[in-house]
């Protein structure tokens, strides 16, 4: 080989091994690179088939710039959101956990590797986390227009959600939920179904988020000054609120709640609107018992689709049935949400009483595991009083006391 082809062979597997290391770092698709923390659990970890998914932290640092009050979005029970800019102009929300866990890297490792399968177009998509000393962070696509509840609940905003639009979130979250019940490569429930986990894209197409993040804190039992009552408890199925038991009907409860709040524009619980109105479920009852449900439908929406509302409305009520067993499953729930000749059958009484929690300032009892593939966590709750309950909020809790009220 004469000397010329020598070198020029040299070149090239210097460019090759170049290559490889650049997309072992995964630069092509995040311009992050792994840190040493996130590089060792990844050696750990049982396969390797998961390269890309440590991002360092010192990349997050710059995209957010250093996590500034500025760049972030809220701050929910797990921890802040940041907004973040990778240098490949890619917009990404970066969800610190502030929880402490007992869970060891590996199984966090793992637990994030099966989040990061589970991938629908209703869903939010999970791009990697990152791992560091204390720092556990989990790593999002940014949706441009937030959350739903930014839109349903602000005065100024909820004119944008026309009827088109809401209808279109709520069979795209009843799609979402269908994927993640049975369609994924593992069982999700999602436990917190509510107006701020459902994410609109820049279309205000409805995502879900933060499905599957219990799992990331499994036997835990100290959740202090996490839970927002309001929100959570409004939306949480009587047997689970009083007993614990989780299913996939927890979640459909959640859903005929939140359809409600869609159709709507209000929330739940809203003691501003006199006795009769306070609890949207009891009130949509009520009205639907008087033949008049369509008084049920926001007052700002100019114009909807009277059989479109009336429908949710109903399909709202039978989500929301006392007994688990009453509740329609997902995929019946897309059914009657796609089929034009489909008959809903007649909804009974909601399961008005004991979703709901009054806080006490001592006793717990922590949740009960029912569901061997669902996310559990035991907690211990703690309320500080009426203020507590507008702080935040969380998918796993334990209540002291169950009380129809708030
Ligand atoms: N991927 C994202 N893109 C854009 N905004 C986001 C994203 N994730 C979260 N946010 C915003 O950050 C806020 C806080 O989110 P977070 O999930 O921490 O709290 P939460 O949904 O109110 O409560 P919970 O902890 O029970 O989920 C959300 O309400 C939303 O407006
Ligand atoms: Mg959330």
């Amino acid at each position: 080989m004469s000397c010329l082809a020598r070198a020029a062979m040299a070149i090239f597997s210097s460019l090759l091994a170049c290559l490889k290391r650049l997309k072992a770092a995964g630069c092509g698709l995040r311009c992050g690179g792994r840190g040493a923390a996130g590089r060792a659990a990844e050696d750990e970890a049982e396969d390797d088939s998961s390269s890309g998914l440590f991002y360092d932290l010192r990349s997050l640092q710059v995209a957010t710039n250093f996590f500034s009050e500025l760049n972030q979005l809220g701050h929910g029970g797990f921890g802040p959101v940041f907004k973040g800019l990778m240098p490949d102009g890619q917009e990404i929300a970066v969800k610190k956990l502030s929880q402490t866990s007992r869970q060891g890297m590996r199984e966090f490792t793992n637990e994030v590797k099966l989040l990061l399968k589970i991938q629908h177009r209703n869903l939010v998509m999970l791009m990697g986390c990152c791992v560091e000393g204390q720092e556990k962070m989990l790593v999002y696509e940014y949706l441009s227009n937030r959350s739903l509840d930014c839109f349903l609940f602000a005065k100024e905003k909820s004119p944008l959600l026309d009827w088109m639009t809401r209808f279109r979130i709520i069979t795209g979250v009843a799609r979402g939920l269908l994927y993640l019940h049975e369609e994924a490569p593992e069982r999700i429930i999602h436990r917190d179904i509510k107006a701020s986990n459902i994410l609109l894209d820049d279309q205000l197409n409805p995502k879900i988020s933060d499905f599957g993040l219990a799992r990331l804190f499994p036997g835990e039992d100290t959740h202090l000054n996490t839970m927002k009552v309001s929100g959570t408890y409004g939306y949480m199925a009587p047997e689970y609120a009083m007993r614990g038991y989780l299913s996939v009907k927890t979640d459909v409860f959640s859903y005929g709640v939140l359809v409600l709040e869609i159709v709507s524009g209000r929330k739940n619980h809203d003691g501003r609107l006199g006795a009769e109105k306070t609890d949207l479920l009891s009130y949509a009852w009520k009205l639907f018992q008087e033949g008049k449900s369509l008084d049920l439908v926001d007052s700002s929406l100019v114009k909807y689709n009277p059989d479109e509302a009336a429908m949710s409305i109903q399909l709202g009520l039978l989500c929301c049935q006392a007994s688990y067993g009453d509740r329609p499953d997902m995929n019946s729930v897309h059914l009657m949400l796609s089929s034009d000749s489909f008959t809903l059958p007649r909804p009974g009484k909601p399961g008005i009483q004991g979703r709901t929690a009054r806080w006490t300032t001592t006793s717990s009892s922590a949740f009960t595991k029912t569901n061997p593939s669902s996310t559990q966590t035991g907690g211990t709750k703690v309320s500080t009083g009426s203020s507590f309950a507008e702080e935040y909020s969380r998918n796993s809790i334990s209540i002291s006391s169950i009380d129809e009220g708030r």
